[in-house]
């Protein structure tokens, strides 16, 4: 249900059980009475134990088992506390290692040792109080596991801008904070923007950097589905429900649940299913069509669109209840023309992808290409550049993108004129009005096509023509129809 041309961001490595499930703890402890009597003592806290006698054979369940925390005794026999700490740090560097004793303080040389090769806490012999001790240990578990998601996050930033989606520019930068900031959050955001401004990518990195991110991230496009048919998709429904319901089917918030469902073109939602919508952002509940029971949805909402939502609300044709509840976290992803510092960079991305797609040994562009893809408007952002760059790689004969190559696709001109009722005065070499016109024409044919879900009669209200006017116009321009 993705739009199509759209890339998922490229899934990192399979993460470690951090933060989900129960916390594993290895107790290793040579008395019996002491390691059976925290078994006990962490069980009844919530955790999974795991024992070992000394520290060889903790050594070896660290090699094969999943393990949160590891909570030593110092002196044992074969391999002592110090020794399985060191081993730890080779085998597992991120397990929390906790040293107890009966023998020495927090002052003495083998604490320091212990500190010294990594170990989080010294617990002295006998416990205190030790409901302390629990929550001391899930302190440290916490504060790993911040660790490791904050290294997680700064590894997908480094790796390929901001998980996948380029941009250095102010505003860029602004959306990539923004996101920082929510994706562990289970707070609905609304992303708004242009079409083509990466809307589905931002939707994916906060999925992908949430603690949501083993579990499905279902995009469903509001904009393309009758209402009976989104009501069934979202919400499943029961056999008998309708004609043609002749076996239970599970909606795409079941299907989503523990993950984020995306709903994009809300704008688009009829007012029935507005209202359905509201419910399960309220309540988190919802019913199948046909069925009686509530079912919980544990799922976290994001919403997309490329309209002025809140003209919508102000036209009645938006609930504003709905409105507010999906705008908890709003995010605008700004036109590619308001960043144009950030264009060679994406188009350098794009080339880069291409070339090594189509095999073709390309390595950049003329000046005169790069100048002309800076002061393009772009007003099919960052997909019409994305589109734009593919066309050329496979049209390129030579080792650089030339401005033949990239052809008459980019006619709208530089940038201060392309809105002729900005006023601005035209460039000193000339400006193709006819090409010009065309260019607009043919981009808001498409964005109506798009926007309608390539129905036409639609496609033709949305701009104000005939139904005849409008099948020219997408024979003209040579578009699905
Ligand atoms: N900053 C970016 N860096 C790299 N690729 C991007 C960026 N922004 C968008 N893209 C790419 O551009 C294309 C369009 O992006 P996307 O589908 O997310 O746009 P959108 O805002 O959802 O558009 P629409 O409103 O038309 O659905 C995708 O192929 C996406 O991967
Ligand atoms: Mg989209």
């Amino acid at each position: 249900m993705t739009a199509p041309g759209s890339h998922p961001v490229p899934l990192r490595e399979q993460p470690t059980r951090v933060g989900r499930g129960a916390p594993r703890i290895l107790i290793v402890d040579d008395e019996q009475s002491m390691r059976e009597w925290m078994r006990i003592l962490f069980q009844r806290d919530g955790f999974d134990v795991l024992i070992a006698e000394d520290g060889v054979v903790a050594r070896d369940l660290i090699g094969h088992e999943y393990i949160d925390v590891v909570l030593t005794d110092i002196r044992m026999p074969r391999m002592d506390g110090l020794e399985l700490l060191k081993a730890i740090r080779v085998i597992a560097p991120d397990i929390v290692v906790i040293m107890m004793t009966a023998h020495f303080t927090r002052d003495s040389v083998e604490w320091k040792r212990a500190r010294d090769n990594g170990a989080a806490a010294l617990l002295e012999k006998p416990f205190r109080d030790i409901n302390l001790v629990t929550l001391q240990v899930r302190q440290l578990i916490d504060a790993r596991r911040v660790r490791h998601e904050r290294d997680v996050l700064r590894q997908a930033i480094a790796k390929d801008g901001f998980a996948g989606i380029i941009g250095r520019s102010r505003a860029m930068l602004d959306v990539f904070r923004l996101v920082e900031t929510v994706c562990r959050t289970n707070s609905t955001v609304l992303l708004t923007g242009e079409s083509g401004t990466g809307k589905e990518l931002v939707a994916r990195a906060l999925h992908l950097l949430s603690l949501r991110r083993d579990h499905p991230f279902v995009a469903v496009n509001c904009g393309a589905l009758p209402e009976a048919l989104l009501e069934s998709e979202l919400f499943g429904h029961m056999r008998g429900a309708f004609t043609g319901a002749d076996s239970n089917k599970k909606g795409l918030i079941e299907v989503a649940d523990h993950g984020t469902i995306f709903l994009d073109e809300i704008g688009e939602m009829s007012a029935a299913m507005q209202v359905k919508l509201l419910r399960v952002l309220q309540d988190r509940r919802y019913r199948r069509v046909g069925g009686t029971d509530e079912v919980a949805a544990d799922i976290r909402v994001i919403a997309a669109t490329n309209r002025d939502l809140s003209a919508r609300v102000a036209e009645g044709r938006f609930r504003e209840d709905l409105f507010y509840r999906l705008n908890v976290i709003p995010i605008r992803l700004p036109a590619l023309r308001e960043r144009a510092d950030d264009v060679p960079l994406i188009a350098e991305h794009f080339l880069t992808k291409f070339t090594r797609e189509m095999g073709k040994p390309i390595n950049g562009f003329t000046p005169e290409v790069l100048e002309r893809l800076k002061t393009y408007q772009w007003p099919g952002n960052v997909r019409e550049l994305e589109n734009a760059i593919e066309r050329a790689v496979a049209l390129e004969a030579t080792d650089r993108i030339q401005n033949e190559t990239l052809g008459d696709h980019l006619s709208g001109g530089p940038r201060e004129f392309t809105d002729g009722r900005a006023g601005a005065a035209f460039p000193a070499v000339g400006f193709n009005l006819e090409q010009h016109l065309q260019e607009v024409e043919r981009t808001h044919v498409e964005r109506a096509l798009r926007q309608a879900g390539g129905v036409q009669v639609r496609a033709a209200e949305l701009l104000g023509l005939s139904f005849r006017q409008f099948r020219y116009l997408v024979k003209k321009y040579n578009l699905k129809g």
